[in-house]
């Protein structure tokens, strides 16, 4: 039943600094990427968890074009895009956008939403004005808005209504792959479900296929069919979204979910806890990144660096990076 993948990342690794300062000694490299595969499949909605910093908007980023994957390869309906300048990467993937993390900081606080939403269709070639205006008025609609909203500025919508606008402006780009980074941050939760119901809706409505960042678990399972779990830069698990929720095997998923008291089965109240910060991306551990929160830990995770794995034989498409995978 599983769809064509429509995006396929192989190996990708992306980094930040390295090289050396203007002054003064090396730079730190952060290896905010660390070696994702990861498939998107035509029409699924994708969720991509885990804490702050794990480097989910930096995937979403590479996936982009936006910043330059150091190594690994991209592919886009059967097509490479990787291994481009970063001009030419962000070109070459013209069915993908980015609903930004910060809507507010995604639009220009001097520029009507009219001027924006016009403006951001003229710089992607659509030179005929009748014709950026019909697609304007269309998915202001399609996002639940009206012409009116033409003439205000950024200040003077609300989060929600920001977040509609953001999605209306990429909308109007005919995207096939939307990118969702923390679509709901900021929103008080009946907002929240507005909006997601909405996302939802256009989804099936226009046929797109969503990458959803969040690391807000409980949304993840509302609006994503299959789950990936980061931590450091790499996926240790990946999912339907019903077996990591019912099953999760990876030991930090399970303190994820444990941190969700709401989401939590009692009969999984032996899952471990995240009481400390993850450690820091300039100094990964060595064997599974995660050992050093894990209770379950011993000397083979200290050396040896756990692959994703099939959990079990029957569970299609569920693997998980763990030498001791819950069963
Ligand atoms: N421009 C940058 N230069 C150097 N390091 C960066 C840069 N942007 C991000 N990083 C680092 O890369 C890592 C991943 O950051 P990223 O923004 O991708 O995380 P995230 O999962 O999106 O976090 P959040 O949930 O807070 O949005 C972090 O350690 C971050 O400090
Ligand atoms: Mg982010």
């Amino acid at each position: 039943m599983s769809a064509a993948p429509i995006l396929s990342l192989s190996d990708i690794t992306t980094v930040y600094g390295g090289g050396k300062r203007a002054f003064g000694g090396p730079r730190a490299e952060v290896r905010a990427v660390d070696g994702v595969s990861l498939e998107l499949r035509e029409g699924e909605a994708l969720g991509l968890v885990g804490e702050s910093g794990c480097g989910k908007t930096t995937l979403a980023k590479t996936i982009l074009g936006l910043l330059t994957e150091k190594s690994g390869s991209i592919r886009l309906g059967g097509q490479v895009v990787s291994g481009l300048r970063p001009e030419a990467a962000r070109r070459a993937r013209p069915s993908i956008h980015y609903v930004h993390q910060d809507p507010g900081a995604a639009l220009d606080p001097w520029w009507t939403v009219g001027h924006a939403l016009d403006e951001t269709l003229r710089i992607h070639g659509v030179r005929d004005r009748r014709e950026r205006a019909a697609r304007i008025a269309e998915m202001l609609m399609a996002v639940g808005l009206d012409t009116s909203f033409l003439s205000r500025y950024p200040h003077e919508l609300s989060g929600g209504q920001q977040r509609r606008i953001g999605l209306a402006r990429i909308l109007t780009l005919r995207p096939r792959i939307v990118i969702l980074d923390e679509p709901t941050s900021g929103l008080d939760l009946s907002v929240q479900a507005t909006v997601l119901g909405l996302f939802n809706d256009l989804r099936h409505r226009l046929g797109l296929t969503y990458l959803f960042v969040s690391h807000d678990l409980s949304v993840v399972r509302r609006m994503c069919d299959r789950v990936a779990i980061m931590y450091l830069g790499r996926i240790v698990e990946i999912g339907p979204t019903a077996q990591i929720f019912a099953a999760p095997a990876h030991h930090y998923t399970r303190a994820l979910l444990a941190a969700s008291p709401t989401l939590t089965p009692g009969s999984l109240d032996d899952m471990p806890s995240l009481r400390d910060d993850p450690p820091s991306p300039t100094a990964v551990p060595s064997g599974c990144a995660f050992r050093t929160r894990c209770a379950h830990a011993d000397e083979q995770c200290r050396v040896e660096r756990p692959d994703l794995a099939a959990v079990t034989d029957t569970a299609h498409g569920h693997l998980a990076a763990c030498h001791h995978a819950f069963p």
